[in-house]
């Protein structure tokens, strides 16, 4: 299976640094915060990976991590053109994946679990997407999620809700089969102006084609300043754990 980085988007929650700089490039911990997502990849065994970004980050992304040969990855780029939202920047990797399934991970999410389960139950999956979630205490931040929990789906994604409907909100890991690329094509531009994943995702949900695994281990979205110190912080307190050591990333 093939995985697509989305390291593009203006990083705007993370200003003034990010007027000069891409989010994915800051540091978390001892390395570049895309790093922890070519890590996650590799341990579960995806070594092709597409990176998005847009143009004008391009070349530093490029001078930092070459084609993936120091990182024993396979790296390929493309630009997004404008911050259309996660949907948009989805339908750039159709001529990379081709009709395989793959997986898309939001470069600004760092987690603790290994892909490899969730990864393999996917791969079970006859058709669909599939999603991993997260218990948080407040979800209106994310994306949140209803349960189907007799089919073992999600019933509905609701995206920033106004108040706290649900415990579980989606994290930016999804696994698609090529039929995402035809709903991106259905969606409608959102009122914040972007084509949104959970739009996409809602489709699938419609047809209980959307399935989920709840993350065992912490996980943050570093898009903010609050998150990201939180990043820094798992970070540094994993880095001296002994899965930590023993993989001395
Ligand atoms: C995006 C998704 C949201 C998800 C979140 C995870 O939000 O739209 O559903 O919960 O990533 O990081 P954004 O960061 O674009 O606000």
């Amino acid at each position: 299976m093939k995985g697509v980085i989305l390291a593009g988007g203006t990083g705007s929650r993370l200003s003034p640094i990010t007027k000069i700089m891409n989010k994915h490039l800051l540091p978390v911990g001892p390395n570049p915060m895309i790093f922890w997502s070519i890590f996650k990849l590799k341990e579960a065994g995806i070594k092709d990976i597409l990176i998005l970004t847009n143009r004008e980050h391009l070349s530093s992304f490029i001078q930092l991590l070459g084609l993936g040969e120091d990182l024993e990855v396979n790296l390929n780029y493309k630009v997004q053109e404008g911050a259309k939202g996660i949907a948009d920047a989805v339908s750039y990797a159709k001529p990379f994946v081709k009709d395989e399934k793959f997986l898309v991970i939001l470069g600004d999410n760092i987690f603790e679990d290994s892909l490899s389960p969730y990864i393999q139950s996917f791969k079970n999956q006859e058709r669909g997407a599939r999603v991993l979630l997260k218990e948080v205490g407040d979800t209106t931040r994310f994306g949140a999620a209803l349960l189907n929990e007799k089919n073992n789906v999600i019933s509905s994604i609701v995206e920033k809700p106004k108040s706290v409907i649900s415990p579980y909100c989606v994290t930016g890991i999804y696994m698609y089969d090529d039929s995402v690329f035809e709903l991106i094509d259905w969606i409608q531009v959102s009122e914040r102006g972007e084509l949104e994943i959970s739009d996409v995702n809602n489709l699938y949900a419609s047809e209980e084609q959307l399935q989920f695994d709840i993350l065992k281990g912490w996980w943050i979205d570093a898009g903010t300043w609050q998150s990201y110190y939180q990043a820094n912080s798992f970070i540094y307190d994993w880095l001296n754990t002994e899965k930590g050591r023993e993989l001395q990333y």
